[in-house]
Parts: structure tokens; C-alpha cells; sequence
């Protein structure tokens, strides 16, 4: 074992002990800091939180707060009301069936990946139904227009030629435009007509990959080729491209994927960074690497696409590149503000729709909400409520459009109502700029959006509600005024957006987890981070915890230097622990197994659950429960689908979702060709699943969690009270020693995805992070379990000890 990780590149001491029951083992935490970041401290408990709200004391922040637990009540009534149902249904009948309520069910995620759409029909909600293909919904016809009169009606297209000029002029160029201008789908096309892509494909990124396909599509239709022919897209575990592909949409975090085989990106002419003003921290770290790039090489062409209000930072930086400017057709937006701060928004939300449809001549509504939970409870919401109404009042066609939507939905949002009918899109900030709808006129801002924001607390990142910015809401607004004169309701007072709002956004480099980026820039060779040509550099703070997680993970040395496990955790387009999972696997002779189980953590809802039928599915579903845990059942999914030839009608019979497997087979397929070309074999342990507990340990150590005599779980890394979801294996023997995939915050902090550990491990498998624990010495972690006062600078150093108020809701900002 030894011989085999120090091929990894990296000595590690093991430590041994003897067979204990494991009641009795101590784990630390090490403290001491590695070599490279000796007097930095840990990162992780002097961080401050980074500052996203300009005022957490102000009526939004307290809106925010408010939906969150409102939605949360909301979720507890839908739980209590199925469980009375259930009650009433099961009454006599069976007294200790394990019945498990799923508060999961409802979690949401706020990012676009890895969520297929997979809603069967009989599952769907009735307002769902109701807009889909096999619905009464009836639609109007899009245009009128060929293909070609609609291209050079686009405001971009009288420009053609002074844009390619400046094209050819200019190896660097800022665009600004009004969304819908048509810079996304005509610019890459307007390259391939000027003979741009004779020296190589033409790039161009999306910060979500909805964006990218869904662009790509239409840019295939206009351009005449089948999609993935000549124009072609790439997101996370999907190439949709071929050796013809010369226009290539892609997600930003794959391009920079991309950088890191081909620094110089010799393969593209031109590449088209856009929506550069959304700054993920993909698009953030592009900037520096393609300004290296063009400087590199003369004939790289960069463009950027902007909103109006960043364009000088952004040309500022690119050596101050010319600004092109496509003038918009804008039509003005009359502005409305609440005279009164909103407690709840949705509700509020949900009034105004209503309000519009009965009152305000047509003309259709955009509503911005904060995720997939929001947008369906309201769409169902306005569904009850107009059915209400009854059959006199004209007919409201309801559309949501988020990230992960069902993809029969995905075609309807672009179709126009009707004549006599009104249609109300409700949308995530995707409909802020990356898809435009047309025929808007009414706009529906409550002024939230959900952001990742690091919990300097968990180490992890989680998604907050926050105010959206100043910028923001004007971009919200102007969605308006795009077909004709509209309006824009916003549901905070004018005061709110004056004092509570940041003028823009805090790039997200600003306020995520940095572990994953610094790893791959490490692998680039780029090793001194913190000369980095950031356009805004992320804290220092946030630099060291990335840097202090790589290194607990092996994939640094003690010198900050790149290991060769470092090197190969970076080929895999997974976050570091995932990668390292998987890589240990080969080393621990479980390779096999753990591809399979990193595959089905990449994607989600495996089990299908309907309302009608929960009992049966929590029967079918416990037939894979194996004794170790989650992990081991997912795989157990896995093999017995494989086993039955990958067949459908098995997948039915025993409530598992085909397509999340079949997404999960895809992903396995993916990873497996990395692993191929970097000659990591691909072997099984047979029935030695302990080493697949192992290997689980040696990526997730940092989520282990002990029982708590009292109540649950603490973690060991800050003690936080956590609980077996009661759909997990483990759930009925709730072992002493566990580690987890996830938290997910629903009625409790519940871990996703537990897997039973023998606590040694962790000290054999993280040595830089766990160590045993002195036994004539109080641990830390039964510290923790004793006393955990809140720091309270107004009340005396005792005074908690007599009464105890935990917070409940944890707030970044404050
Ligand atoms: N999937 C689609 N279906 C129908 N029309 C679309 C689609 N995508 C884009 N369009 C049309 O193309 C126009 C230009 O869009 P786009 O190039 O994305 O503009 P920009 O990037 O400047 O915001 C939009 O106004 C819309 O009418
Ligand atoms: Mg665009």
C-alpha cells in the first residue's frame, strides 16, 4: 500500500493501531500548516464571509430570510399533509412498514448541471400537463419570417460589415449590445462567412449549459447543418461536436478545460467569450489565460461580449481593446416600485401576475424567481388560481424555464401566445440575458437571486438567496422594452434599490470555493496564484483554504507544489475529492466500482418516487439497500440495470429513473476514456467492498461524521449537528462512524449519500488533515459535543449557559 501511493507521487504516513471497537477512537483534526502556508493560518476559521448584501440589516435581506422560511413551512405543510394521507390510507392496515418521508424530494439545485429532465407524464403536476405537447395549450405561430429575412432583421445585421471590419482591424474586441441584439447567434456565423475559420474552429462560451445547447440549436437551424456537424456545442460529459464542427458553442468551464491540454488553444481562430459581465469564475480565469494567449499568438482573435456598463473595465484590461457598440431597438420602460417592503414575495409575485393579466392590455409577462422550487410552486399556484376564475376570463399560458427543465418544456418557452391568450414565462436570471423570449412586455422583478456563496464555516459552497444588483435589475427590466413600451414591476421600494443594492454583482471568483480552479491552473504549469493576472482577485483568505483543501487531498506537496495525484485529479472534470475517489480506486484495486458510484453521484434522482405509488417505491428501493451504506447501493442500481441488459421495463418495475441511469452510463463511459488515456486500469474488488469504503474515505474524509449521543451526527470538522436522510440505507442501524457525499439543508441538515466508515481510515487516508486522538486529553470533537455557545459580544462570557438559542438559519452576510 505504501509502495503504491508513493507512485502517486506523494509519501504518505500511515498510521496503524490496533483493533479497537471504534467507540473508543479519537480523531483530530491536524493543525499544523503545511510547509507553503506556514503563518497564513488555516484559511478556513479566520475567513471572514465574503460580503454579497450591501446591507444585511435592510428590508431585503429580511425578505429573503422571510421566503426562505416560508418555503421551508411550505415544504413541512406538503410533507404533513402526505403524511396524513398516507396515515388515513394505511390505517390497520400495516403498523412498522418503514415508511420514509422524503424532505429531499423538494431540495433544489441551483446549478444547471446534472439534472435531467425526467418527469414521467403520469407524474406530472396538472398546470405541467396542462403547457406540454399532449396538453390543451394551444400556441400561435413563431414567425412568419424565413429564416433568412429574420436573420437580417436582427439589429446586428446592419452592422455586419463594420463589425467584421473591426474584426480584421483588430485582434481584441469589446461588443456591447442590448440582449436579443443577436451577438450570440450571428456573430460566430458573420467569422465563418468572412473566412475566419479557414486556420481553425470558431469558439465561443456560455456560462450555463442550457445556454450553450439551446443556442447551438438555433444556430444549426440557421445555418443549414445538422447539429453536431458543423455547428456543435460541449458541456460537462456531452461533446456534441465532430471533426466538421467549425462553430463550437461550449460552456466557459470547458473551454478552460480545454486550455489545459492546449494552452494556446491552437485549435481555434477565434474565440467569443460571452455574457464576460455574468464573471463566473470559468469565464474570470479565461481572461487571464486568453490574454496570454493572444499575446502568444498574433492571429488568435478575442472577442468579448459585454453589458454596456463593464465594457471599459473590460477593454482596460484587454490592452485596451476598441468598444463596438450595436445599437439596440429599445423601447422605454416605465418603472414601478412597492411603496411598501414585501414580506413575501412569491406571494407578491403571484398578485401582480394576476393583477396584469385581468388589467393591463396584452402583451406577455416575465417573471424572475430564484429556482426550479419557487418557479413550480408558482406556476401551480397561478394555475389554481385562474382556474378559479373560471372559463370567462381569456386563457394564461404558463411557462417555467430553469436550468433543468423537462426538454419538451424547453421548446415551448419561444412560442408566442395566441391572439386573446397571455402568456407568463417564469424564469430564473437565464431569462436576464442568455435566452431571450420575445414579446415581453411586462416584467415582474422581486429583486432576489440565488448565488453560491462560500461557507467559510462548512468549507463548502451553498446557495443563498441574495438582492440582485443595481445592474441586474436594470438588465431585468429592459426585457421589457424589447417589442414595444412595457413595464417593470418591481416588488421592493425604490429606497431598497438605492441603499440595498450593489451597484453589480461580486464576481463569483469572489465568492466561491476556489479548490477545483486552482487546481487546474496549478496544472497548467501557472503556479504562482497570487501574481495571477486576475481581472479582480479573489481574497487571499479564499486562495489559502483552496490551497490548505488540496493539500489535505494529496494533491500538493508540502512545498504547494503539484503532485502527480494533483496532475491526474485535474484530467477529470469532477470537483478535486470526486477525482481523487476515483483515482485512489485504482490504487485500492476497486476501480471498477467506484467509476460506477462517481458516475451516479454526477447525477441526480435515480430513485422516481410518484405521489400515488410511494409505498411501493420505498419497497423496490430497499431491495438495493446494502449494509455499508448509499454508496454501495447506487452501485448495487447500477450493476442489477446492467445485469438486465440496461432494460427499460426493469427500470419501471423497481421506481428507478432511465434516464438519470442512462445519463450516469454516459457520464461512467466519459470518465472511463480519461482513465484510459492516462492508463488508470480499471479493476474490481470482487466481494472485498471494503475497499470501496476506502477509497470513499480517502476523498470524503473531510465529511466524516461520528453519532452524537444525544441526537444525530456532529461533523468532525466543526461539529455542526447532522442527520441520516431516513430514505438512507443507514437509517434504520445508524452506524457510530460515517463520512457523506453532501448536506442538504431541507426540514434538517441532512447528509446525502452515507456510507458507514471505520474511523482509522481516516487517519490512514488523510494523515494531513486527521490524526489519533490523545485519550488522556478531552478531544476537540467531544469538546464539541459537550458545550457550543454562540459568540455573543453583548452578553457575558457565561451567559449562554443558561439559556441555550441556536440560530437557525445561517446568514453569510452577517
Ligand atoms: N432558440 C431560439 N428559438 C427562436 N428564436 C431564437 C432562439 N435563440 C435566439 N433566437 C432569436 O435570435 C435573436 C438573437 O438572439 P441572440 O443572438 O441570442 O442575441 P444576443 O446574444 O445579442 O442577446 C433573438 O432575439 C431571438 O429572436
Ligand atoms: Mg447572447
Amino acid at each position: 500500500m505504501l509502495l503504491l501511493l508513493r507512485t502517486l507521487g506523494r509519501e504518505m504516513r500511515i498510521f496503524y493501531s490496533k483493533e479497537s471497537d471504534g467507540e473508543d477512537y479519537e480523531v483530530e483534526i491536524v493543525e499544523e500548516e503545511p510547509e507553503f502556508l506556514r503563518g497564513y493560518g488555516k484559511g478556513n476559521q479566520e475567513i471572514e464571509p465574503v460580503k454579497v448584501v450591501k446591507n444585511p440589516d435592510g428590508s431585503m435581506a429580511q425578505a429573503a430570510l422571510m421566503q426562505s422560511a416560508l418555503s421551508k413551512e411550505r415544504r413541512e405543510a406538503k410533507i404533513q399533509a402526505q403524511r396524513e394521507k398516507d396515515a388515513e390510507r394505511n390505517s390497520g392496515l400495516r403498523s412498522n412498514s418503514t415508511r420514509i418521508l422524503d424532505p429531499m424530494q423538494e431540495r433544489e439545485l441551483g446549478n444547471d448541471e446534472d439534472r435531467g429532465p425526467m418527469r414521467r407524464d403520469k407524474d406530472m403536476p396538472e398546470w405541467m400537463k396542462h403547457v406540454t405537447a399532449g396538453g390543451k395549450a394551444t400556441y400561435g405561430r413563431r414567425t412568419n419570417l424565413s429564416m433568412k429575412e429574420q436573420r437580417e432583421s436582427l439589429p446586428i445585421f446592419s452592422l455586419k460589415k463594420a463589425l467584421l471590419q473591426a474584426m480584421t482591424d483588430n485582434q481584441i474586441l469589446v461588443v456591447i449590445g442590448e440582449t436579443g441584439s443577436g451577438k450570440t447567434t450571428q456573430i460566430t456565423q458573420y467569422a465563418v462567412e468572412a473566412g475566419f475559420a479557414r486556420k481553425g474552429r470558431i469558439g465561443c462560451t456560455q456560462p450555463r449549459r442550457v445556454a450553450a445547447m439551446s443556442v447551438a440549436k438555433r444556430v444549426a437551424e440557421e445555418f443549414g447543418a445538422k447539429l453536431g456537424q458543423e455547428v456543435g456545442y460541449t458541456i460537462r460529459f456531452e461533446d456534441c461536436t465532430s471533426q466538421d464542427t467549425i462553430i463550437k458553442y461550449m460552456t466557459d468551464g470547458m473551454l478552460l478545460r480545454e486550455c489545459l491540454v492546449d494552452p494556446d488553444l491552437m485549435s481555434y481562430s477565434l474565440i467569443m467569450l460571452d455574457e464576460a459581465h455574468e464573471r463566473t469564475i470559468h469565464t474570470d480565469v479565461l481572461f487571464g489565460l486568453l490574454k496570454a494567449a493572444a499575446k502568444k499568438r498574433p492571429d488568435l482573435k478575442l472577442i468579448i461580449t459585454s453589458a454596456t456598463l463593464d465594457a471599459v473595465k473590460f477593454s482596460e484590461y484587454f490592452f485596451e481593446a476598441p468598444i463596438f457598440t450595436i445599437p439596440g431597438r429599445t423601447f422605454p420602460v416605465e418603472i414601478l416600485y412597492t411603496r411598501e417592503p414585501e414580506t413575501d414575495y412569491l406571494d407578491a409575485a403571484h398578485i401582480t401576475v394576476m393583477q396584469i393579466h385581468l388589467t393591463e392590455p396584452p402583451g406577455d409577462i416575465l417573471v424572475f424567481l430564484t429556482g426550479q422550487e419557487e418557479i413550480d410552486t408558482s406556476c401551480e399556484v397561478l394555475y389554481e388560481r385562474m382556474k378559479a376564475l373560471g372559463p370567462d376570463v381569456p386563457e394564461l399560458i404558463i411557462l417555467p424555464v430553469y436550468g433543468a427543465l423537462p426538454s419538451e418544456m424547453q421548446t415551448r418557452i419561444f412560442d408566442p401566445a395566441p391572439p386573446g391568450k397571455r402568456k407568463v414565462v417564469i424564469a430564473t436570471n437565464i431569462a436576464e440575458t442568455s435566452l431571450t423570449i420575445d414579446g415581453i412586455y411586462y416584467v415582474v422583478d422581486p429583486g432576489f437571486v440565488k448565488q453560491k456563496i462560500y461557507n467559510p464555516k462548512s468549507g463548502m459552497d451553498s446557495l443563498v438567496v441574495t438582492p440582485i444588483s443595481q445592474a441586474a435589475a436594470k438588465q431585468r427590466a429592459g426585457r421589457a422594452g424589447r417589442t414595444g413600451p412595457g413595464k417593470c414591476y418591481r416588488l421592493y421600494t425604490e429606497r431598497a434599490y438605492r441603499d440595498e443594492m450593489l451597484p453589480t454583482p461580486v464576481p463569483e471568483i469572489q465568492r466561491t470555493n476556489l479548490a477545483s480552479t486552482l487546481l487546474q491552473l496549478k496544472a497548467m504549469g501557472i503556479n504562482n496564484l497570487i501574481d495571477f493576472d486576475f481581472m479582480d482577485a479573489p481574497p487571499l483568505d479564499s486562495m489559502i483554504t483552496a490551497l490548505h483543501q488540496l493539500h489535505t487531498l494529496s494533491a500538493l506537496d508540502g512545498d504547494g507544489l503539484l503532485t502527480k495525484l494533483g496532475r491526474r485529479m485535474a484530467e477529470f472534470p469532477l470537483e478535486p475529492s470526486l477525482a481523487k475517489l476515483l483515482i485512489m480506486s485504482v490504487e485500492l484495486g476497486c476501480s471498477d466500482e467506484v467509476l460506477t458510484i462517481v458516475s451516479m453521484l454526477s447525477v441526480q434522482n435515480v430513485f422516481y418516487r410518484p405521489k400515488e405509488k410511494q409505498e411501493q417505491a420505498d419497497q423496490k428501493k430497499a431491495k438495493f439497500h446494502q449494509p455499508e451504506g448509499d454508496h454501495m447501493t447506487l452501485l448495487a442500481v447500477y450493476n442489477s440495470w446492467k445485469h438486465h441488459h440496461f432494460s427499460q421495463p426493469w427500470c419501471f418495475e423497481n421506481y428507478v429513473q432511465i434516464r438519470t441511469l442512462k445519463r450516469a452510463q454516459d457520464i461512467r463511459k466519459q470518465l472511463l476514456g480519461i482513465m484510459d488515456r492516462h492508463k488508470l486500469d480499471l479493476v474490481s474488488c470482487g466481494r472485498d467492498v471494503q475497499r470501496i469504503q476506502k477509497a470513499i474515505c480517502s476523498g470524503f474524509f473531510k465529511n466524516a461524521a461520528k453519532r452524537d449521543p444525544q441526537d444525530g451526527y456532529r461533523t468532525l470538522v466543526d461539529g455542526q449537528n447532522v442527520f441520516i436522510h431516513p430514505s438512507s440505507a443507514l437509517f434504520q442501524n445508524q452506524p457510530e462512524w460515517v463520512v457523506y457525499h453532501e448536506l442538504v439543508m431541507t426540514t434538517k441538515e441532512y447528509m446525502r449519500e452515507v456510507t458507514a466508515i471505520d474511523p482509522r481510515w481516516l487517519v490512514e487516508f488523510a494523515p494531513s488533515f486527521f490524526k489519533m486522538g490523545d485519550s488522556t486529553k478531552l478531544s476537540a470533537f467531544k469538546k464539541n459535543q459537550k458545550i457550543d455557545p454562540l459568540f455573543d459580544k453583548y452578553a457575558d462570557a457565561n451567559a449562554w449557559r443558561i439559556t441555550r438559542v441556536k440560530k437557525k438559519i445561517y446568514n453569510p452576510n452577517r
